[in-house]
């Protein structure tokens, strides 16, 4: 009898991603006809604004909709430079901005663009589980770097000198799943430390536009080395038409085109017309964010009446991190029978922080005002 063909050591290596596993067993309960609050993925709940929709009408009756050049449609790829001018007054070269199928595709592209197999790269941890399961599948080592509230759950200067040899280093402001943002001066000296290091920043900016109590500020006003990833899923509210985009430094222009044309050949052509017209989208889209800001204000002064309220500053994103430990040793355990027996869908810091996750939960706040107070009013009967 012949041998079970193997696995690679690289995809043994690989966790689950625990947020899309959480949204898989509460869509099966929805589908055995359980009611369901998803507080579990971070995913507007509206859908993109109208003028996306009827975008994307008009590009399927007009355009073809075939392959596209790797580095994306240059009328979106113009459209984003001039998203910089009017959002940061920064002058962006067209040359330099990479259209992705979503930001995860550009976290693959860039980490095989700017490291070697065996490089190291630091994460603020917590953090984005898709960072290190994405670097781990690509043969790069992570160096976790442990964060705390005082430094609002990111990396200092003193962090990095401390880290030992680092190739890279990648932040989130806002971050996912703490909330929590650098202030612009934090953030320029983090990237000047890393810097003089020759340490490649990478900077996760798919959170702006999502800001509550703080400025927010691009990696690129101070360096144009930074590698800056963003997307239209967060703000934009295109979660499932996959499209992101990057902006590289010079050196790796070719080398992310390259791999762009290998991996991917192009992004979905009609998601990239679609996407034109999200800049133009912003009165929608704001009345989106006044949602969540209002959501954010009902759940911070809500979920401590309910039992919950050992929580990270809510700076930015749509993300409350909360400390269970007075209820709880193991978050998947108490997220589990959250949804079971609450019938509201969260996500374990076990996802975020395999040392102190255990202790935490993280709640999205992109639903709907009522999905937030029905929620609340679940859980505090649960608790
Ligand atoms: C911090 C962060 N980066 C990247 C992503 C990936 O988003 P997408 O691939 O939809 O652009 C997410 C999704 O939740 C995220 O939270």
């Amino acid at each position: 009898m012949s041998e079970t063909p193997k696995a690679s050591r690289r995809a043994s290596a690989v966790q689950p991603f625990m947020v899309m596993d959480m949204m898989r067993e509460a869509g099966r309960l929805e589908r055995a006809g359980d009611n369901i609050i998803h507080m579990e993925v971070g995913q507007p709940s509206g859908g993109p604004p109208r003028k996306v929709i009827e975008a994307a009408q008009s590009a399927l009756a007009t355009e073809r909709l075939g392959y596209v050049e790797a580095l994306g449609l240059l009328a979106l790829r113009e459209r984003i430079a001039e998203h910089y001018m009017q959002a940061y007054s920064i002058k962006v070269l067209v040359e330099r901005i990479v259209v992705t199928t979503g930001s995860s595709a550009a976290f693959v592209i860039a980490f095989l663009a700017a490291f070697d197999a065996g490089d190291t790269v630091g994460l603020a941890n917590p953090g984005y589980p898709a960072y290190r399961n994405i670097l781990k599948a690509v043969n790069l080592k992570i160096t976790d770097i442990q964060t705390s509230e005082k430094n609002r759950w990111a990396p200092t200067p003193a962090d990095i000198a401390n880290a030992g040899r680092l190739d890279g280093l990648l932040i989130a402001s806002p971050a996912n799943p703490t909330g929590t943002m650098l202030s612009p001066e934090a953030l320029a000296q983090l990237i000047k430390a890393s810097e003089q290091r020759n340490i490649q920043f990478i900077s996760d900016e798919i959170y702006h536009e999502l800001t509550f109590a703080q400025p927010q500020s691009t990696a690129l006003s101070t360096s144009d080395k930074a590698i800056i990833i963003n997307s239209f899923s967060k703000y934009y509210c295109m979660t499932g038409w996959r499209v992101g985009w990057m902006i590289v430094p010079d050196h790796l222009v070719r080398a992310v085109e390259c791999l762009s044309q290998n991996m991917y050949i192009s992004t979905p052509a009609i998601s990239q017309h679609a996407a034109i017209a999200a800049f133009d989208a912003t009165d929608e889209l704001d009345e989106r964010r006044a949602v969540y800001a209002e959501n954010r204000e009902f759940l911070l002064n809500a979920l401590p009446d309910a039992g919950i309220d050992r929580f990270t500053p809510v700076d930015g994103a749509f993300y409350i991190y909360a400390d269970v430990s007075r209820y709880t040793n193991d978050s998947a355990d108490f997220t589990s029978r959250m949804l079971k027996q609450a019938g509201v869908a969260t996500t374990t810091g076990l996802d975020f922080d395999s040392y102190e996750g255990n202790h935490h939960i993280r709640l999205s706040f992109a639903g709907s005002r009522a999905e937030m107070e029905e929620a609340v009013k679940r859980i505090k009967a649960w608790l």
